[in-house]
C-alpha cells in the first residue's frame, strides 16, 4: 500500500463520523482531498460544508457541495482534516499547506475534530516537521529574531502568501516536549497570527491508515 492509499483508507473511515443533516468542517491537503471526494458520494445527506482554505472550497464546489461562511453556521459537530505530525496525545503540527490559521479556527468551533493521516505521521516528539508560523508581513524579521531566541531556526517560505494575505515562517530544529506551552509562547510574539501547533485544541480522534489496516486513537 502506498502512503496515498493509506491516506484514502483513513479518509474513508472518517465518513462514519458525519452526522446526516449537519454542516461538515473540512480541512486542507491531500488527505482532506480524499475526504472531500468521498464526501461527494453522500452530499445529499449533509447541509453543506465549511472549508479551511480557498482550494478546499473550490474542490467542494466542484463536487456540488455547498460551501458556507463559518459566521453563518450555528452548529458544526465535526471537523475532518489531515496533519503533518501527531504525537500520542493527538497534539498536532499542521500547516504544511499553509492553511493553519483557518484550520485552527474551524477546529476551535467544531464539536469534534477527527484527524486523518497515514501512519508515518505518528511521532513520539513533535518537531521533526518544520513548524509553520503565520506572520503579518511587516513583522517577518522581528518574529524570526524572536523565534531564534526560543532556539528555533525560522525559514521564510519565500513566494508563498496565505489565504489571509500573510507570510509563513517554517521553524526547524524545535524539539517540542511541551507543545501547549510552545504554542502559547509563539502566539504571544507580536506579529504572529498563529502557529501550526494544535496542542491546546488537539484532535479528538486520530485515524491512521497503515499497511496493517486502519488504526484509531482517541
Ligand atoms: C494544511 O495546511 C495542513 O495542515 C495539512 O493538513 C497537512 O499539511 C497535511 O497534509 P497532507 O494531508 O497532504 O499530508
Amino acid at each position: 500500500m502506498s502512503a496515498d492509499d493509506n491516506k484514502k483508507a483513513a479518509a474513508q473511515a472518517a465518513l462514519q463520523h458525519v452526522t446526516p443533516g449537519s454542516v461538515v468542517g473540512i480541512g486542507t491537503g491531500s488527505t482532506a482531498n480524499h475526504f472531500i471526494d468521498l464526501l461527494a458520494g453522500i452530499r445529499h445527506k449533509i447541509d453543506g460544508a465549511v472549508a479551511s482554505s480557498e482550494v478546499s472550497a473550490q474542490r467542494l464546489r466542484g463536487h456540488g457541495i455547498q460551501v458556507l461562511d463559518l459566521n453563518s453556521v450555528d452548529d458544526l459537530p465535526l471537523y475532518v482534516d489531515g496533519a503533518d505530525e501527531s504525537n500520542h496525545n493527538l497534539q498536532l503540527i499542521k500547516g504544511g499547506g499553509g492553511a493553519l490559521t483557518r484550520e485552527k479556527i474551524v477546529a476551535a468551533v467544531a464539536g469534534k475534530f477527527v484527524c486523518i493521516a497515514d501512519g508515518s505521521k505518528l511521532v513520539d516528539v513533535l518537531g521533526s516537521f518544520p513548524l509553520p508560523v503565520e506572520v503579518i508581513p511587516m513583522a517577518r524579521s522581528y518574529v524570526a529574531r524572536q523565534i531564534v531566541g526560543l532556539g528555533g531556526n525560522p525559514m521564510w517560505r519565500d513566494g508563498f502568501v496565505t489565504d489571509n494575505g500573510n507570510l509563513i515562517l517554517d521553524v526547524h530544529n524545535l524539539e517540542i516536549m511541551e507543545a501547549a506551552k510552545m504554542e502559547e509562547r509563539l502566539n504571544n510574539i507580536t506579529g504572529v497570527v498563529t502557529n501550526g501547533l494544535f496542542a491546546r485544541r488537539p484532535a479528538d480522534v486520530l485515524i491512521l491508515g497503515t499497511d496493517d489496516g486502519v488504526k484509531v486513537m482517541e
